[in-house]
């Protein structure tokens, strides 16, 4: 028999209760929705709503459930209709009509709405422990190769010279926004929600400011109907989420790339990559490919947050159900991506001798070449016009712009003197782009350090 079955003449049908089931996926928040509990029990006897007596003896038994759950002493019945239920049932198992009063001034909506809260404002911290985690790794790599030349792309086409340090800090450079981004989604998920109660608050002279203190939150939420209705902050740390995979399959793709025989930049470990069952000769790249492929199951569950939330005229309705299953999907995928990817990365090699082969050819240096006709009074058009002309001649000539001799240069244009193989050599056009945010050692040295002080 349901606790609401007051009105009803009959038993719900089983099909039902199966269909509006929440348990197989809700009861990962036991926890929160105990302790939600506790604040609340205690809160209504301080205020005077139930009797102290009353409040301690719930608040000991809830404890006791807890623990249960946790050593395994009480199992989850999997056909109650959701953890808020399971808990109220259980307690009220034990203590009787004492247990029934712990519902008082309280409501599922508003239940749900903090426990969702509470178990989100866990897992975003522990998120961000592993982007922290990762971003270290990829600082470690990034210092241990700030003279790691390599051609930066553009167009997937060798475009100018960076080192690899340099590559690998703007990726910790967007890790670093979702850091932010994630204290941001956490600043908006730390609001406390009970006391709003089904919709419109209640009678009872309730302390919400105790609860939220009780629980560790910053704030209470301001209207009762918001309250129970809102998901945006689900629906923000599914968009966070969705960030760090765009973010780690942009990463994942030059991996797969980079560990093609095509460019031969990085070995991973063995222990990191997977064979062919059919091609003996093959080390494949799963991780990255499926870090890659989650990233579309990622933004599903983002795009199926939104699209349940469309349209819901408030306050609560059911559908908000459906919102646990895509927040919880995304949240172990993301976990499990960023862990595994930062063990792929740390255990990888590169090869830097193929990185610096790749950087000779292709003419990264052509816009070396045009500036530094530009620094002897040309102006930067004609320059790159000049320079364009080297390309072809060397092209044709099998030549690059640190081979070909003095006379073809000067061919080309009188400007050009000795002093040009100095400036088209691969390490002064990365050592001179000393702006802040450049290649130069001197530059990535600094956004080593700023990183760090960020990623402490
Ligand atoms: N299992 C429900 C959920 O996750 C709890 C809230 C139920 N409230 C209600 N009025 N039926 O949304």
């Amino acid at each position: 028999m349901k606790m609401w079955q007051g009105r009803f003449k009959k038993e719900e049908d089983e099909s039902v209760n199966d269909f509006n089931s929440s348990i197989s996926f809700d009861s990962r928040m036991y926890k929160q929705d105990i302790n939600g509990s506790i604040a609340h029990a205690k809160m209504l006897g301080n205020t005077g709503i139930i009797s102290k007596s009353e409040s301690e003896k719930i608040v000991a038994a809830l404890k006791e459930i807890l623990s249960d759950i946790e050593s395994g002493k009480l199992a989850i019945d999997e056909t109650a209709e959701d953890i808020h239920m399971f808990v109220e049932q259980v307690l009220t198992e034990r203590i009787g009509d004492t247990g029934k009063r712990l519902h008082t001034a309280r409501s599922r909506n508003d239940q749900v709405a903090l426990d969702t809260r509470m178990y989100l404002k866990d897992e975003i911290i522990s998120v961000k422990e592993k982007v922290n985690a990762l971003a270290k790794v990829i600082i470690e790599k990034a210092k241990a190769n700030t003279e790691t030349v390599m051609p930066g792309y553009t167009h997937l086409q060798r475009a100018q010279p960076i080192t690899l340090a340099h590559e690998l800090l703007a990726y910790a450079n967007m890790l670093k926004r979702d850091v932010m981004r994630l204290d941001d989604c956490f600043e908006r998920t730390d609001v406390m929600p009970l006391g709003s109660c089904a919709l419109a608050g209640t009678t009872y002279p309730i302390d919400r400011n105790y609860v939220a203190n009780e629980l560790g939150f910053s704030s209470i939420t301001e209207n009762s109907i918001d309250g129970v209705s809102d998901r945006d902050f689900v629906i923000e740390f599914a968009f966070c989420l969705s960030m760090i995979m765009m973010h780690l399959s942009r990463f994942s793709e030059e991996v797969i790339l980079w560990c093609s025989s095509e460019f031969k930049f990085m070995e991973l470990d063995d222990a990191f990559a997977t064979g062919s069952s059919i091609m003996p000769q093959k080390k494949n790249p799963d991780i990255a490919e499926l870090v890659r492929g989650k990233t579309g199951r990622v933004y599903g569950s983002l795009t199926c947050l939104l699209t349940v939330m469309k349209g819901i005229p408030l306050a609560y309705n059911k559908d908000m159900q459906e919102d646990k299953e895509a927040i919880f999907d995304s949240i172990d995928n993301v976990k499990l991506c960023l862990e595994i990817f930062a063990k792929m990365l740390d255990t990888a090699v590169f090869c830097k001798d193929n990185m610096k082969k790749a950087a000779g050819y292709g003419f990264i240096n052509a816009t070396d070449c045009a500036d530094y006709l530009v620094k002897k009074g040309l102006p930067f058009r004609q320059a790159y016009k000049i320079s364009g002309e080297l390309v072809a001649v060397c092209i044709e000539k099998n030549y690059t712009f640190e081979t070909l001799p003095i006379e073809e240069y000067k061919a080309v244009s009188e400007v050009f003197e000795d002093d040009v193989y100095s400036y088209v050599d691969l390490n002064t056009c990365v050592n001179e782009r000393k702006v802040p945010g450049g290649p130069s050692e001197e530059s990535v040295k600094e956004q080593i350090k700023s990183l760090e002080k960020f990623f402490n």
